[in-house]
């Protein structure tokens, strides 16, 4: 499962960098679209671009979050129905596959709800995401519901990994807009994304878990300072 963990240094997107991130990824959005927005700094630099724009769309938030920063801007909000013309969102691991680890921020569950109903989903990242391998950051979360905590970190320690329930900072279990417990898991590299993907997805109670993987079409990176490029997939996993 593990391998030796090799931290690349790279310097971390700032407040501007996500902001014209933000700003670039304008251009994946038509007036007319149902638009997937994401939950975290970048997918909040993205809806703000958004709300500037004057882009006639309809969106369905990830988050309690990013659903009031989406009002804040007037974007009308809607219930998930059907498929979304695109889903935008930030990540924190994505590797060279462009399979990600998500879920830092605790909206995962959603997350990875709207990503599935997206007809192109795009990632927004800092390069200090961009990691050779999986599981480099040392942490995966999964969203548990609460009558199984106990039972999902036995089953999750199984596999290989320690679980510890995520506090808040208040010293109390931190609870989802679900209402669900989040166990963030112990990793170092993952060998196999895909299977573990799976073997979590397989345990009873848990709910959702970080690994996105075969899901993003495309990644736009910033780079520190300035400047957008652009990873693509050919064969993401779409469902609907
Ligand atoms: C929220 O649960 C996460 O999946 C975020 O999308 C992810 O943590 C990236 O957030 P930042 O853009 O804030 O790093």
């Amino acid at each position: 499962m593990t391998k030796a963990r090799s931290l690349s240094v790279s310097v971390k997107a700032s407040d501007e960098d996500l902001a014209a991130l933000g700003e670039y990824a304008l251009r994946y959005v038509e007036s007319g679209f149902t638009v997937g927005i994401g939950t975290g700094k970048a997918a909040s630099a993205f809806i703000r671009a958004l709300g500037r724009s004057g882009l006639k769309i309809r969106a369905v938030p990830t988050s309690e979050g990013s659903a009031e920063l989406a009002r804040q801007y007037g974007i009308e909000l809607v219930p998930l129905k059907g498929a979304l013309d695109i889903a935008l969102d930030g990540a924190d691991e994505v590797d060279p596959n462009l399979d990600l680890i998500k879920g830092f921020g605790g909206a995962l569950l959603r997350e990875k709800i709207v990503a599935a109903a997206a007809q192109y989903y795009v990632i927004l990242v800092g390069e200090e995401k961009l990691v050779p391998r999986l599981g480099q950051r040392g942490r995966l979360p999964v969203e548990v519901l609460p009558f199984g905590v106990e039972l999902c970190a036995r089953r999750i320690e199984a596999l290989g990994l320690r679980a510890q329930v995520r506090l808040a900072e208040n010293g109390n279990a931190f609870r989802t807009d679900n209402g669900n417990v989040i166990l963030d898991c112990v990793i170092d590299e993952i060998a196999e994304p895909a299977r573990l993907e799976r073997e979590l997805a397989a345990i009873p109670g848990v709910l959702g878990n970080g690994l996105f993987v075969g899901t993003a079409n495309e990644v736009l990176v910033c780079a520190p300072g300035g400047g957008v490029r652009s990873l693509k997939r050919r064969d993401a996993r779409k469902m609907h």
